[in-house]
């Protein structure tokens, strides 16, 4: 199936006919990204599926996020494309690993990325998305202590910035940002001085990005750590011609539209997420066509979750 104009055509007559709204993250395809409704970042996604009027949501993005949409609204249909497009980040943790932590630590309030499963999130106070981490764990008593999961190197972001001590991180980590390293943005950064960095919290790298701004390697204004949906922000103000971007390749397409000037490379072209990569052309048509793959979460678990979630999407606001 090529993404032409008949695909197009095709793909958007259906939404109509299904009453569906059509989502896509920064990191699907080019194709899939601009026939999408909305194309965003985890929070912003989150935020339409839970207020959209559609009776059906197709999610052009991996399983949590459609589980996440679920969650949020139960009554609704929820499609993905692909139902076998996972996350390597997701899987680090498990329910029963989760329940055995907090049996650790009594009374601590339990912050879960949003990279989680349904069954993580009902074990789950309160949910984030790299957008609004810290504003999550800033919102927390001080003197209680905070389970942060699964991500290390955005948990370590988050207490870096809190400052935060009675913070326990999860070792978990996304196979596609942890493998964008430090050794290769300090390569790429001392080739480009003139370059703004754009790194993504999940990365392997961001602790040194930050470390080469301490350092004085990279002028301290340029080094921004940024969920994509900041970015795309952020790529609309930034007075920089060229940008290094540390994050999943998707995300240069919806950067390079915001701000068709400014010369936008990755620090790692390899960094590509196969799950994300899954929703093809063919697989949402086939979609939209069949009703397929629709998402379901367990009712007792998704009331569980729902409130984890709803806090996640209320902060910041
Ligand atoms: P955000 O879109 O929230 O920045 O998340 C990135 C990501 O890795 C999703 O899998
Ligand atoms: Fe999960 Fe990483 Fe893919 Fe994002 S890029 S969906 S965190 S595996």
């Amino acid at each position: 199936v090529e993404p032409d104009a008949a695909w197009r055509d095709e793909v958007r007559r259906l939404v109509d006919q299904r009453d569906a709204v059509l989502l896509a993250h920064n990191y699907q395809l080019p194709a899939i990204q601009d026939i999408a409704d909305v194309t965003g970042d985890s929070l912003a996604l989150s935020r339409i599926a839970a207020e959209s009027d559609k009776s059906t949501i197709v999610f052009c993005g991996v399983h949590f996020m459609a589980e996440t949409a679920k969650i949020l609204s139960p009554d609704k249909t929820v499609l993905i494309p692909d139902a076998r497009a996972g996350c390597s980040l997701a899987d680090s943790i498990t329910g029963a690993d989760l329940r055995a932590w907090k049996a650790e630590h009594p009374g601590a309030v339990v912050v879960s990325y949003v990279n989680t499963t349904a069954e993580v999130k009902a074990e789950t106070d309160i949910c984030c998305t790299s957008s609004n981490a810290v504003d999550v764990v800033a919102s927390i008593p001080e003197d209680r202590e905070v389970l942060f999961c699964p991500d290390q190197f955005l948990g370590a972001h988050v207490k870096r910035i809190t400052g935060r001590r009675n913070m326990h991180i999860w070792a978990g980590e996304c196979h596609v940002h942890a493998g964008i390293n430090g050794a290769e943005l300090a390569e790429r950064a001392a080739a480009n001085p003139d370059a703004d960095l754009f790194v993504h919290p999940e990365c392997g790298c961001a602790t040194s990005a930050l470390y080469l701004a301490g350092e004085g390697i990279v002028p301290s204004d340029k080094v921004k750590i940024l969920s994509t949906g900041d970015m795309v922000t952020q790529a609309r103000s930034t007075r920089a011609t060229s940008v290094l971007v540390a994050t999943e390749v998707g995300m240069l397409h919806q950067l390079r539209k915001a701000a068709p000037e400014i010369d936008f490379q990755a620090v790692n072209d390899r960094a590509s997420c196969k799950y994300m990569k899954m929703i093809t052309p063919a697989a949402l048509l086939r979609s939209l066509r069949l009703v397929k793959d629709e998402v379901h979460v367990d009712a007792q678990t998704a009331e569980r979750a729902r409130a984890s979630v709803r806090r996640m999407i209320e902060v910041g606001k």
